[in-house]
């Protein structure tokens, strides 16, 4: 299981790759207009500091005509660019006009299993099922993703499966339970994962009995692990 971003914030970005965890990044229109930065600039910034991990960019277009124009250009940004498209009749058809031409696919917004299925069987790279979105609204999300697994696995389909729209560890926590191939969460929720007050709590306790201990000071010395060699 991997797990991804999903900002366009270069710090945020810095201190998961200073983590290890970072395998990849989604963006789409509200997150990048977060930014306020010129979004050319900006995207061959999150390529390069991303890579070699994917990077998921938006197209805005309505047509499938326009987004797999929209598609060829942005692919160009970064050698690891992957072009979202709505999990609608226009991004099915734009998947389909990009077909053979070497362009990974993340076929976002996606609430339905239906959405899901005819994306996974269109050959889309990426299928981004959305809990957070879902549950706001009343509706169950972790069961949406299941479902998606259940035929993903069923028919073995080449398609990754990002758990995406993450609120909180707990979700991230659900949707691993799925099986999801990836999780793409904002960076607070990242955070939250490793925050826990019994850890600081203890952690305090052991630094303050460290303070206790004979010759502590030499301790972590080189120059003392040296010597006794
Ligand atoms: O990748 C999913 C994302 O871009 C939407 O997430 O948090 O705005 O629901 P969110």
């Amino acid at each position: 299981m991997n797990i991804f971003l999903d900002t366009a914030n270069i710090e945020e970005i810095k201190k998961a790759k200073r983590w290890g965890v970072l395998k990849g990044l989604t963006t789409n229109p509200s997150i990048v207009a977060r930014e306020g930065k010129d979004f050319v600039k900006l995207a061959k910034e999150l390529c390069d500091l991303v890579h070699p991990y994917p990077v998921s960019l938006e197209v805005v277009d309505r047509t499938g005509e326009g987004m797999a124009e929209q598609a060829r250009t942005i692919s160009e940004l970064g050698r690891n660019v992957v072009v979202k498209l709505p999990a609608n009749p226009e991004g099915l058809a734009a998947l389909n006009l990009l077909k053979g031409e070497n362009i990974k696919t993340n076929l976002t917004l996606v609430f339905s299993t239906s959405q899901a299925l005819l994306a996974m069987s269109a050959g889309a790279t990426y299928v981004s099922p959305f809990i957070g979105r879902l549950e706001d609204r009343g509706y169950e999300g972790i069961g949406l993703v299941r479902d998606i697994m259940h035929i993903h696995n069923a028919y073995k389909f080449k398609t990754e499966i990002i758990a995406a729209s993450i609120r909180d560890p707990h979700q991230v926590i659900e949707a691993a339970k799925t099986g999801a191939h990836i999780i793409t969460m904002p960076f607070a929720v990242l955070e939250k994962m490793l925050l826990n007050t019994m850890t600081d709590t203890d952690l305090e306790k052991f630094l303050s009995d460290w303070e206790k201990v004979p010759g502590r000071g030499e301790a972590f010395s080189r120059r003392r692990v040296e010597n006794v060699g």
